[in-house]
């Protein structure tokens, strides 16, 4: 790190505790859930400005609740580098999936502003409310927002207690029709830069505190509906049963065998199901589950979806069931701009570690980033690989590694533009 912040309060230990302030802001007394425009985002969102006015920054809240940070540059007419992540989690989450990105980045810019230092480019700093879609099944619509590619039509979608988006926002404060206005346009943004814990083992087995992602991986997820026959459990033969449920587990089954059969990129998860009318007596009338699947190259994932679709179809119709997919989510995989990837590379070597490059197998705020600008991402080691999940953990020294490096990037930052 430059010796400008060799006297800057400990790194590690800032974001350490930061963490674990936003940690404590669940919507359940036990561990962390904290959905997006809840009063836990809000509360979470104004301890991020509090903490962005105090590292130099301008800071407000955008049309569709994200928080946004500004710290100006030498040139005003210059397009921001854009750095953040989300602060929304899943059900009983770890403390830093999408929370390290945005404390990592206003800790940086907390070094440059007690330095008195300014880049030419202004820094914005973005926490993005939704990127997981827990509350309204549609994912990353914070960034969508930003990038200006999200589907006005969301306004419509319902939480499970029957709110809408649209009610959602209007009992935050904000305004749903002004939606639209959360959007930037590409002449504004350099770059998106996202650091983001790993999720995954490979830093750990490879003895790195911190990776350069190459791509995301793409994504589709689908609501299955299979429907039998209620019956009764102890007069219906097993072979006169038309049970959902028992449909929908050989369904299971079928996706996990598709995927196991495909390129080792290729994953399947079904992360919820649900039998009705759900009485221990009652043969399953309907079942209903998720299903998520993932690969690192379209083609891989467009062939699985098709095989899977079909397999379901073909069980679904042996067993006397009807099956209804519903698509709710799709995500092209995304590549991370080389030019990006090597800065990034260069201040890591800067810092005195080796690079190691590795595709994510997670969805991320980049992925909608990169429909408005070239993006970049910063893997932090987990600890044991272990995400989405409440033992999931980062050690502070590599905590302070990632905003030593993203700090020295910030300093080099030359848009793709500009190099030519
Ligand atoms: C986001 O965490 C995802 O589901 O990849
Ligand atoms: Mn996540
Ligand atoms: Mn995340």
């Amino acid at each position: 790190m430059d010796r400008r912040d060799t006297d800057a309060a400990d790194i590690g230990a800032e974001i350490m505790a930061h963490v674990a302030a936003l940690a404590r802001l669940s919507e359940t007394p036990d561990g962390l859930t904290r959905r997006y425009l809840t009063p836990q985002h809000r509360q979470a969102a104004e301890l991020i400005l509090t903490w962005m006015r105090e590292a130099g920054m301008a800071a407000e809240l955008d049309p569709v609740g994200n928080v946004v940070g500004r710290y100006e540059g030498t040139d005003a007419a210059a397009p921001a580098l854009l750095l953040g992540s989300h602060i929304d989690t899943v059900r009983d989450a770890g403390h830093f999936d999408g929370m390290l990105g945005v404390v990592t980045a206003i800790a940086s810019v907390r070094r440059l502003h007690e330095a008195g230092e300014r880049l030419r480019h202004p820094v914005v700093v973005i926490a993005f409310g939704d990127e997981e879609g827990v509350r309204f099944r549609s994912t990353l619509i914070g960034s969508r927002a930003v990038a200006g590619t999200l589907d006005p039509a969301v306004l419509e979608a319902c939480d499970d207690d029957g709110i809408s988006l649209a009610q959602a926002l209007s009992d935050f404060g904000l305004d749903p029709s002004a939606l639209a206005e959360a959007a930037w346009t590409p002449d504004r943004v350099a770059a998106f830069v996202e650091v983001h814990i790993e999720q995954g083992p490979v830093l750990e087995r490879r003895r790195v505190p911190v990776g350069v992602v190459t791509s995301i991986a793409g994504a589709v997820r689908y609501d299955v509906e299979v429907t039998g026959m209620a019956g009764h459990a102890g007069t219906v033969p097993m072979a006169l049963r038309r049970d959902a449920l028992a449909g929908a587990a050989a369904a299971v089954l079928e996706l996990e065998r598709a995927c196991a059969e495909g390129p080792d990129d290729l994953v399947g998860t079904v992360g919820m199901i649900a039998a009705h009318p759900g009485a221990v007596n009652v043969i399953p009338g309907a079942a209903r589950f998720t299903m998520d699947l993932r690969a690192a190259c379209d083609e891989t994932l467009r062939q699985a979806e098709a095989t899977i679709l079909r397999r379901i179809g073909d069980l679904c119709a042996e067993r006397g069931l009807r099956v209804d997919v519903r698509k709710t989510h799709t995500d092209s995989c995304c590549p991370c701009d080389g030019a990006l990837q090597a800065a990034l590379g260069k201040a890591i070597t800067g810092e005195g570690y080796p690079v190691v490059s590795l595709a994510s197998g997670a969805g991320h705020d980049a992925m909608a980033m990169a429909d408005l600008a070239p993006v970049g991402m910063l893997f932090v080691r987990c600890c044991g690989g272990i995400s989405h999940n409440p033992a999931e953990g980062i050690e502070p020294e590599d905590a302070e590694v990632a905003t030593r490096i993203l700090l020295r990037f910030m300093r080099g930052f030359v848009p793709a533009g500009a190099r030519v």
